[in-house]
């Protein structure tokens, strides 16, 4: 892969599993230096593996355990992460988890978790990644933009979810967070734009495609006819980090293999 991302520094939430750690090997394959950032001790052991697998393809990676909830935390990882490596150009805001239930039996904590992983979660770490970006400003030897923020939101910004209330409120919410970021930066060379995937195969989602039935089931949303794999977003995260994407600010990226054609009326309606 041509190193369009040389010299920058990336740090990649909830990158020691799924869609996160796909996007960790590709941005490193691309040329930067990732932070693979994971959420408690219990997943070390992930998040080293995924560092070591980056260190063998030649590239540039530690791991940083962090919750991505919790302010004081999520301060110190970008302070830390700056005096290791002098600046952040790139934050993949992607940590994030379901706790499904229908709605009149939703706990509170059900609700209060997923909130505050999916939203106040990017609401930190976005804060924090857009004060280096304003303290460095644009250094063109790293990149045309100042910084650039990637949320990992869903096909769920758009499409209703029955039985996942508090994860589709997190994702509609991430649009409004992502576009207003957009507009309140861009003067200052910030681009944030948000990556929404469909169904993609990984642990958050294994009983969607780990039977033949459940994955046939599936199918039957997905034009393409094939489940995305963790590559399909590496690759789109490359793109929106990198300067070929740089008149693109305030955009939802469907990857989705067709999901949001609603596929169920392609007989009926
Ligand atoms: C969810 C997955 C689901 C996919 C498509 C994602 O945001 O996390 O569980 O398979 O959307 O519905």
């Amino acid at each position: 892969m041509e190193k369009k991302l040389i010299n920058q520094v990336a740090i990649v939430t909830g990158g020691s599993s799924g869609i996160g750690e796909g996007i960790s090997k590709s941005l490193a394959l691309a040329g930067a230096t990732v932070i693979v950032n994971h959420p408690v001790a219990t997943t070390k052991d992930a998040a080293e593996a995924v560092v070591a697998s980056i260190v063998a393809t030649g590239g540039k990676s530690i791991s940083y355990q962090c919750d991505v909830s919790k302010e004081d935390q999520v301060i110190k990882m970008f302070a830390d992460v700056v005096a290791q490596f002098g600046t952040v150009d790139i934050l993949i805001n992607n940590a994030g988890l379901q706790r499904d239930a229908k709605f009149h039996e939703m706990t509170l904590a059900q609700w209060q978790l997923v909130i505050d992983v999916n939203l106040t979660g990017q609401f930190l770490c976005a804060r924090e990644a857009i004060k280096e970006f304003l303290r460095r400003g644009v250094d063109e030897t790293r990149s045309q933009a100042a910084g650039k923020i990637i949320h990992v939101s869903s096909v769920h910004e758009i499409i209703p979810w029955a039985g996942h209330a508090n994860y589709a409120s997190s994702k509609g919410a991430i649009r409004m967070l992502m576009q207003t970021l957009a507009q309140e930066y861009g003067r200052n060379k910030i681009r944030v734009n948000s990556i929404c995937p469909g169904a993609i195969q990984t642990p958050i989602n294994t009983n969607a495609w780990n039977t033949p039935e459940a994955y046939n089931s599936l199918m039957t949303l997905i034009p393409y006819n094939r489940i995305g794999q963790p590559k399909d977003i590496g690759n789109l995260a490359v793109f929106l980090s990198s300067d070929d994407s740089d008149y693109i600010t305030g955009a939802s990226i469907f990857i989705d293999g067709g999901m949001t054609t609603f596929e169920s009326f392609s007989t009926g309606g």
